[in-house]
C-alpha cells in the first residue's frame, strides 16, 4: 500500500524514544513574515520528498502581516524552534534581541519590531511562548541539533568568514551532536567538519541573501550511504506582491528595496568584511 500524499507524517518509529529519525528534511531559516515565500517553500519541500519540515525561528520581522505565517506553519506540520524575535514577542520584551550594535541598524530593527509586535495577535504570541530553544532528531545515523543562533546562544551570529572550523567542532562535541543546524544571520552556508559532522546555516526565507537575486533560500538535507548531502534550494516567489503589501503597511522603503533587488540596505554593520563585500552597500 502506498502512503497517501499530504503534509509530512509523524516521524517513523526508530527504537530511540528520545529522538525521531528521518531520511530527508527541509530546513527553513528566518521567515520574517514572508508568508508568500513560505507558502512556495512548503510546496517545494513536499514535492522534493522531504519527510519532515523544520523552521529555525524568527517568524516575524521585516515583512508585512506577521499573523499570516502561523497557520501555514501549523497546517504544514512544521516543527518550529524559538528564535530571538519569537522569544522577544512571546515575553513582551522591548526589543528584538537581534544583537545589533550600530545606531542605524538599531533604528531599523526598532521600526521592524514595533510593527511586528503591534500586528502579532496575543494568541500567536502565546503560541511562540511554547516553542523549544532547540530540537534534536536523527537523520540516517547522524545526531542533529537544530537551534536558532548557536547551541550556546540564541542570538549568536555564525558567519561563514568569521567562524573557525575548530570552534564549530567544539560546539558539536560539547553539545553531543554530529550536525548543527542554525540560522539568525540571514545568509546560508555549510561546512563539513569531519567525516560525519556538519554545520549548516539554513539562511532565510524572509529576505534575499544579499546576492542581487530576489529568490530566497532553504536547506534540504538527505542522509545516504555516502553520508549527509546538503543542498541549498532557491525559492523564487511573487516578491513584487510582497513589496506591494509592505508599501501598503507603510514599512520602510529600504526594506522594500531589498525585497525588489536582492541587496541588503539595512542591518549591514553586523556583516563581516567578506560577507559585506559581496553586497552592493
Ligand atoms: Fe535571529
Amino acid at each position: 500500500m502506498t502512503p497517501a500524499a499530504g503534509p509530512p507524517a509523524e516521524p517513523p518509529a526508530t527504537g530511540r524514544a528520545e529522538a525521531p529519525a528521518y531520511r530527508s528534511v527541509a530546513v527553513f531559516g528566518g521567515i520574517y513574515s514572508n508568508h508568500l515565500a513560505l507558502r512556495v517553500a512548503l510546496a517545494d519541500a513536499r514535492a522534493r520528498g522531504a519527510d519532515a519540515l523544520f523552521c529555525l525561528g524568527d517568524l516575524g520581522a521585516f515583512g508585512p502581516h506577521p499573523d499570516r505565517v502561523f497557520p501555514l506553519l501549523r497546517e504544514g506540520g512544521v516543527t518550529v524552534i524559538r528564535g530571538n524575535y519569537d522569544d522577544s514577542l512571546a515575553r513582551g520584551l522591548d526589543d528584538c534581541q537581534c544583537g545589533y550594535t550600530d545606531p542605524r541598524d538599531n533604528h531599523y530593527a526598532r521600526l521592524s519590531y514595533q510593527y511586528t509586535f503591534a500586528n502579532t495577535s496575543p494568541e500567536n504570541r502565546a503560541w511562540m511562548a511554547g516553542l523549544p530553544r532547540e530540537v534534536r532528531f536523527r537523520l540516517g545515523d547522524l545526531e542533529v541539533l537544530a537551534c536558532h543562533g548557536s547551541p550556546r546562544q540564541m542570538n549568536e551570529f555564525l558567519w561563514e568568514s568569521a567562524t573557525p572550523t575548530h570552534f564549530l567542532r567544539k560546539l558539536a562535541r560539547e553539545h553531543c551532536c554530529d550536525v548543527i543546524l542554525g540560522t539568525h544571520t540571514g545568509i546560508h552556508w555549510a561546512r563539513r567538519l569531519g567525516e560525519r559532522s556538519w554545520y549548516v546555516n539554513a539562511g532565510a526565507l524572509g529576505r534575499p541573501a544579499n546576492d542581487g537575486s530576489t529568490a530566497v533560500w532553504y536547506a534540504l538535507l538527505e542522509a545516504g550511504s555516502a553520508g549527509l548531502s546538503v543542498e541549498f534550494v532557491p525559492v523564487p516567489y511573487d516578491h513584487e506582491a510582497l513589496a506591494d503589501e509592505m508599501r501598503e503597511e507603510r514599512l520602510p522603503e529600504e526594506f522594500i528595496e531589498t525585497i525588489r533587488t536582492g541587496w541588503w540596505t539595512t542591518c549591514l554593520e553586523v556583516l563581516p568584511g567578506k560577507e559585506r563585500a559581496r553586497g552592493r552597500y
